[in-house]
């Protein structure tokens, strides 16, 4: 098989890549591990920024959205029972799209379903050739037979733990990383959420987060140990730990019933640069894992994916190879703003566990700068509603 640009991974940035690729004409295929149904079957954040909402809507997938988003124009921060609303609209005249990206993976794939390039689901071994020189291959088995695509470009789109970041020799790549000591637990029900908007709370047993999907699905989250164990925590213990972390009148308010899934997370920041070697370029989680607070994952994943699709259409189209020359640095300097951004909210709302008593006061400094400075909460809904590219 030969193509223009072989993708290697289907969730969010690759399908999202094929999607704008097909668009324009550009011939792609999308080479994935998992089946469809693996894939959509990972629960992640939900809050998209006003650039990751225009995206879905160039690639023609926004109707789904329109309908059953939710626009919200601010957040509630707590901090010890002490409340704080952030209000982006007034702050930055923006708002955000309380959206699931399992939502946005679902309306990507029905998408290529029905009109879209060739996506090879349950490919295994897959490799990369070549990638220094202007012939790349990928290899692959699907039900024991071997395939081979020969292409321009690849586009690794596979996720942290991916094929595309490993297969760029050592000595081409560098990575920076902190592995938080805590996980998140999470728990979605369908129930409705305990408030209008995304409530962030700091307390000291631990952080945790009142999220939603819809008007009657809600997603939860608490602060755990790192090596905790799922099948130790019943939904009562869950709520329990929850209510506890929460403002009393909050948590009077909280709705439970079963959880129709129960995961921990662990939290990671992590970049490696830069997001090209020879004709391989990186995207999304292949090159950048952000913690979850803040919700910056998915939507940086979609600006990494929109420059890249530029570059492409600039190359097929106008023959100029400056938008590829320019992709990393241009990624980058936004990535590393969102790596800061996520960090520090985790830093402020997160308990860790060897904190002195000096780092928790500054902590509690930090919130009651943002709570008695308006520029600093026009900083924070700045950077929550999404930097520019
Ligand atoms: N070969 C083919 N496909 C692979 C390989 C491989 N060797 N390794 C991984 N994949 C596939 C995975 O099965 C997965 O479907 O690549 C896909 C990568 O998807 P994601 O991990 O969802 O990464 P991405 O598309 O960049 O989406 C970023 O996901 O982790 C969240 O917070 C993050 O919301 C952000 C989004
Ligand atoms: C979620 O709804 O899963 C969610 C929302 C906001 C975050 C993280 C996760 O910061």
């Amino acid at each position: 098989m030969r193509t223009q640009v072989a993708i290697i991974g289907a969730g969010p940035s690759g399908l999202m890549l094929g999607r704008l690729l097909d668009r324009a004409g550009i011939d792609n295929v999308i080479v994935e591990r998992q089946g469809p149904d693996y894939v959509l079957g990972r629960i992640r954040a939900g809050v998209l920024e006003q650039g990751t909402v225009d995206l879905i809507e160039e690639a023609g997938i926004g109707a789904r959205m329109r309908q059953e988003g939710l626009p919200h124009t601010g957040c509630e921060l707590s901090f010890d029972g002490d409340t704080l609303r952030i209000d982006f609209d007034a702050l930055v005249g923006r708002s955000v799209m309380v959206y699931g990206q399992t939502a946005v993976t679902r309306d990507l794939m029905e998408a290529h379903r029905r009109e879209g390039g060739p996506v090879v689901y349950g490919a295994s071994d897959v490799r990369l050739h070549d990638i220094d020189g202007p012939a790349p291959r990928i290899t692959y088995a699907l039900d024991g037979e071997a395939g081979e695509i020969a292409c321009d470009f690849v586009a690794g789109c596979d996720g942290f733990r991916g094929v595309s970041r490993a297969s760029i020799p050592a000595d081409r790549i560098r990575s920076y990383e902190r592995v938080y000591p805590f996980g998140w637990l999470g728990v979605l029900v369908d129930r409705p959420p305990v408030s209008d908007e995304l409530i962030y709370a700091h307390h000291e047993r631990g952080f945790a987060l009142c999220s939603m999907r819809s008007q009657v699905r809600s997603r939860y989250y608490v602060q755990c140990g790192a090596d905790e164990r799922v099948e130790d925590w019943s939904d009562d213990r869950f709520y329990d730990e929850l209510r506890r972390r929460l403002d009393p009148a909050v948590a009077d308010r909280l709705v439970t019933g079963p959880s129709i899934e129960k995961s921990i997370a662990p939290l990671r920041s992590f970049v490696a640069e830069p997001m090209r070697f020879g004709s391989l370029f990186l995207a999304g989680d292949a090159a950048h894992i952000v913690p979850p607070t803040g919700a910056k994952g998915l939507n940086l994943a979609m600006s990494d994916v929109r420059c890249l699709y530029e570059a492409f259409a600039d190359h097929y189209g106008a023959g100029s190879s400056a938008g590829l020359d320019g992709y990393s640095a241009r990624v980058l300097a936004r990535i590393w703003k969102a790596e800061r951004f996520s960090w520090w909210m985790t830093s402020l709302l997160h308990i860790f566990p060897d904190t002195d008593r000096f780092s928790r006061r500054i902590q509690r400094s930090e919130f009651d700068y943002l709570a008695g400075s308006r520029l600093a909460q026009a900083s924070l809904a700045e950077n929550y509603t999404g930097l520019p590219i």
